[in-house]
Order: structure tokens, then C-alpha cells, then sequence
């Protein structure tokens, strides 16, 4: 977690420039339909500008920015009186608040719209930045979520600002593919647009930031009889592209419409064979949403997880025996998928974590080793955290209940299920499963290892610094599970193989058990793997969050 006080001015008004041959590469873009007016909503020192001159725009283009930084909209106005552009009007103020009051009074409407908006977390915005992001949702009547970003609502604005058939051409975080929070943006865009284009780079255009970035070009319909015919996206490698026209990628660029467009875009990664195959198995008889097979709860949230959660010789120099109970949470714990007595003796053995302290009342006081413990605690500030003091006594932790399966949150090539053998408990790395009527909690955890699955999971999921996936409860829910009848799955056999191969292969080897069973012929399989492997490998290398987390399974 990050807190506004460690964060750069530079990150929190989000002020990373763009370089000007992508600046340019898009000017060129939105100057084909001959623009009389464009807007740039959040100019920092006006790299737009020059990209509009490189891009041959004429001196007499009226051009409107925005900058709400004093300074950088000065220089910002320098470089426009510098490249000639004398009809450039460069404000020095928000620009929702101005395109909020703009809309309102149905004030001027652009031609098009370049730049690069800002990429700020809600909770960082001033108060007042954030009232206005939340009535640009409000005034499309699109949800609205504080998991925003600065990004999102700017570009919605930016839309609103756009004539019917004015073009949008803009550097946008990648995340605006998979993130929920974005859902809004993606379903507007998806309706508003006659086309979107999403040029998708291999590598990070900004140093200096894990944060990846992407070229968004959108069309805006011209009225509601244009048909609006989806997204494409364009991948590429290196600068080679900016040799190419953009009008011509925008045009060849196929695009995908339909489910692609209305839920996360990822799914445009996949060529259409593969993305038929997934809508095909989908309504197989045998293939079910996760959430008509099994539970998905929240693992136990303590507060104070070193505090709670130790090794054996902690328990046994605080005499805390009697309220140790096993547990694990790493992926380094359980390598494979059973949790069994030997797993938990061999994570002991070398010194892990594996015992949670469930205090169930204040009976611990009565003693004076685990007194001891628990005052070490409070002259830590334990018992001050929220999450302690607000349940009494503050070591009492609650919802404390094991499951027969547990499911890591994060994962670096495909999620798993756990079988927990010995009824660890697990925390909040984990989640708790429960299998529902019919199947049995071994079905379920050898099923779960196949190409649909994980195909699905980078789907649904969403993805971190450092390429790592995670999925929240909602996320699998939807997972696509295949349970074929009579399912043949050796859960052993399969454990040992997720212990000593690499996860291609043992992905490999039980899709041709699950997926077989279900009838797919190899080639298939081969078409869902390849399919799973093109989004894993994307993630790998595309980092889309700010926050550096862990590297695990
Ligand atoms: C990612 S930078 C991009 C600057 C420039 N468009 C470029 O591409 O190099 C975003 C800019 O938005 C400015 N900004 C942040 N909040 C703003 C707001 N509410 N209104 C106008 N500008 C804003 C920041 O100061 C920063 O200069």
C-alpha cells in the first residue's frame, strides 16, 4: 500500500511527458480529418503542440489546452507562441471542471482530442478533483467506483467534448484493457465510438514507472444509425510502427465487437478461432461458471499477521501451544496442490510461519508467558491498528473457519487450488472454497488445472508490477471449470508433476486429461493452450501497476 505522503509531486499530479514521436504519431492521426479545433485537456509543457506542427498542422489551428500547473502551462503557452501556433489558448485550470460547465451550458464541441491524461489515484486527488471526477460518471449515468483513476474520467470528458465523427488519439495506461474500475470507460467508448484502435506496445514507453502504456485511437459515431463496430488491437515491438501511416492501422486493424467490447478488452488478444473455441466450450454441458461449483470467501483478515501468524519456536518460547493452529499462506508453502501432514512438517521443519494464534477470548491473559506475548504486541501499537481495535479484546480475531480448498489470490503462471488436507487455516493471501452440491472437493482441485481454466483466469483476472496475476472473488466466480463425468484426474500424479515440471507441461498434460474428457480433440487443446500462453506471456512483460508486490508460484 502506498500513502500520498511517500508519493513524488511529479506522480501525484501525474506528470509524465510524452515523447514526441508518439505525440506526433497520433497528431498525424486526428489531422486527417481535417480538425478545425482540438483540444488537449491536460497539456503539461505542450509536447502535443509540437507534434501538431510536426505532424504538418497549420499555424492558424485553433488549439485549446489545459494545464492545471501554473508553471508547466507557461511553458506550455512559450512553446505554442514558439512553433507559430497564434490561435493556441492554453488555460491554466482543471479541465473537468471546465468540461463539466462546458457540457452544461452546451458550450464548443472539438474536432478532436490528443494528449495523455494524467494517471492519478482517486484517493490522491484533492477533495475537490474527486467531486468532479464522480459527477462526470454521474452526468452519463455510467457507475461510478473510488478505485478510479485520474485517467478515466478525463478521458470521458474529453469524449463529451468531441463532435460526432471528431477523432480521440491519446496515450492511455494499458490497464484501461483489464482493470474494473475502467468498465464505465470501456462500455462508453465501446458504444460511443464507431471504432476504437488500441496500439499495444511489448516493452514500457515511460522509464521510470512500472506503469504501461498504450495509444488509444477512437472514432466517435456520427449519429446512432453508425454502426458501432468495436475494438482492434494493434501489437507491436519497438518504434517501427511510427514508420507506418496511423491512418492505415486504424483501418486494417480488424475489429472485434460484441462480448470483446463489453467486458474487459483481453479477449481481443485472442485470434478469432480461439475465442470461438472459448464461447463454444462455454456452453458445454460439462463446463460450469465457477460459481455454480463452489464458494468463494475472503481468507481470515488478523490486522497483524507477524503477530498472529509464527513459527514453532515462537510458540514455544511463549508457551502459546494451546491456541497454535496450522496454517499457510505462501505459495512457497505449498507448492503443489495437496496440503498434507508432510507439507506442513516440512514448512516447520525449516522455520515458516505455519502456526496461526486464534485467541478466542481474554484466557491467554491468565498466563504469564502469553501475557508476555500480547503485551509485546500492544507496546508495538498493535492493539491501535483499525482492524484490532475495533473487535474486543483486540487479539481476538474473527471469521475464523478453515475450508476444504484454498486458492492463493495471486499467482505467476496460472492460479491453483489447494486441497487442504490437514484443515490449515489460511489468511488474506488466500481464499476459502467450498465445494456446493455434487462435487467433490478432489474433482474440483484436479479439474481446475487445465487450458480453460487458466485461459479464462487472464480473462477475468487482472495483473500487477511485475507481471503477477490476481483475482478477486468476483473474478472467480466467473471462471470457466470443466468437470467432465467420471473425471480421471490422479491427484497425486498431478501434485508431483506441478512439483518437478514446468507449468507448460503439466498445464499440458492434465488439459489432455479434463479437456479430453470432454471430447476436444488435441488440436484443440493445443488452440486453448496457445491461447492461455499468448495472454501469460503478455502479462509477463507488461507491468500495470505502481505498487511492487511479491513475486510468487
Ligand atoms: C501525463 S501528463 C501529460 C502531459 C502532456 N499531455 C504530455 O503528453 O506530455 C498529465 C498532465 O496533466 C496535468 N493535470 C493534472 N490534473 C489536471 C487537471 N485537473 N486539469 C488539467 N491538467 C491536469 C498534470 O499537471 C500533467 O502535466
Amino acid at each position: 500500500m502506498n500513502f500520498i505522503i511517500n508519493e513524488t509531486a511529479q506522480k501525484l499530479r501525474g506528470g509524465y511527458y510524452t515523447p514526441i514521436d508518439l505525440a506526433t504519431f497520433l497528431c498525424q492521426w486526428v489531422l486527417e480529418i481535417k480538425p478545425k479545433r482540438v483540444l488537449e485537456p491536460s497539456c503539461g509543457d505542450g509536447v502535443f503542440f509540437s507534434g501538431l506542427r510536426d505532424a504538418g498542422a497549420s499555424p492558424k489551428l485553433s488549439v485549446t489546452g489545459f494545464e492545471l500547473n501554473e508553471e508547466e502551462a507557461a511553458k506550455s503557452k512559450e512553446r505554442a507562441a514558439q512553433l507559430g501556433l497564434s490561435a493556441t489558448k492554453v488555460h491554466a485550470t482543471d479541465f473537468l471542471g471546465w468540461a463539466l460547465e462546458n457540457r452544461k451550458t452546451k458550450g464548443e464541441l472539438f474536432d478532436a482530442v490528443v494528449g495523455n491524461p494524467p494517471f492519478v489515484r482517486y484517493q490522491y486527488l484533492p477533495e475537490p478533483f474527486q467531486a468532479k471526477a464522480e459527477r462526470v460518471f454521474r452526468e452519463l449515468e455510467l457507475p461510478f467506483t473510488k478505485h478510479t483513476n485520474a485517467w478515466v474520467p478525463f478521458i470521458l470528458a474529453s469524449m463529451t467534448m468531441l463532435r460526432p465523427g471528431g477523432r480521440l488519439a491519446m496515450v492511455v495506461p494499458s490497464e484501461i484493457i483489464h482493470v474494473m474500475h475502467a468498465q464505465s470507460l470501456r462500455s462508453y467508448l465501446g458504444r460511443e465510438c464507431s471504432r476504437l484502435v488500441v496500439v499495444d506496445p511489448e516493452e514500457l514507453w515511460f522509464e521510470g514507472t512500472l506503469q504501461g502504456a498504450v495509444l488509444l485511437l477512437a472514432e466517435k459515431r456520427r449519429d446512432s444509425s453508425e454502426k458501432a463496430q468495436g475494438l482492434g488491437i494493434y501489437e507491436v515491438r519497438g518504434r517501427d510502427f511510427l514508420k507506418e501511416s496511423p491512418a492505415k492501422i486504424f483501418a486494417t486493424t480488424h475489429p472485434i465487437n460484441g462480448k470483446t467490447v463489453a467486458g474487459k478488452w483481453t479477449r481481443a488478444f485472442l485470434n478469432s478461432e480461439t475465442r470461438n473455441l472459448v464461447d463454444e466450450l462455454e456452453a458445454h454441458p460439462d463446463v460450469h461458471r465457477f460459481s455454480k461449483v463452489a464458494d468463494v470467501d475472503v481468507g481470515i483478515v488478523t490486522g497483524a499477521n507477524k503477530f498472529f501468524l509464527v513459527d514453532d519456536y515462537t510458540v514455544q518460547t511463549h508457551g502459546l501451544e494451546r491456541w497454535a493452529h496450522p496454517m499457510f499462506g505462501r505459495s512457497e508453502h505449498c507448492p503443489g496442490i495437496i496440503y498434507d501432514a508432510k507439507q506442513h512438517a516440512a514448512n516447520a521443519e525449516k522455520g515458516k510461519p505455519t502456526n496461526f494464534l486464534w485467541f478466542q477470548d481474554e484466557a491467554p491473559l491468565r498466563y504469564k508467558k502469553a501475557k508476555g506475548y500480547i503485551e509485546a504486541g500492544e507496546a508495538e501499537s498493535l492493539h491501535t491498528r483499525y482492524k484490532c481495535r475495533i473487535r474486543s479484546p483486540w487479539f481476538k480475531v474473527p471469521s475464523v473457519y478453515s475450508t476444504e480448498i484454498g486458492m492463493l489470490k495471486r499467482s505467476h503462471d496460472l492460479p491453483r487450488l489447494i486441497l487442504n488436507e490437514v484443515g490449515a487455516y489460511t489468511t488474506d493471501t488466500a481464499y476459502r472454497i467450498r465445494v456446493l452440491n455434487g462435487t467433490s472437493a478432489e474433482q474440483l482441485v484436479g479439474s481446475f488445472i487445465n487450458g480453460l481454466t487458466s485461459l479464462s483466469a487472464e480473462l477475468e483476472g487482472r495483473h500487477y508490477g511485475g507481471g503477477v496475476l490476481e483475482l478477486v472473488p468476483s473474478e472467480i466466480e466467473k471462471l470457466l471449470l470443466p468437470l467432465p463425468k467420471n473425471g480421471r484426474v490422479d491427484l497425486r500424479q498431478l501434485d508431483n508433476n506441478i512439483r518437478s515440471m514446468s507449468s507448460q507441461d503439466f498445464l499440458t498434460a492434465n488439459t489432455r486429461i479434463v479437456l479430453g474428457d470432454l471430447g476436444l480433440s488435441e488440436s484443440k487443446q493445443d488452440c486453448i493452450l496457445a491461447g492461455w500462453k499468448r495472454l501469460r506471456d503478455r502479462r509477463h512483460r507488461v507491468s500495470s501497476e505502481l505498487d511492487a508486490v511479491e513475486a510468487v508460484f
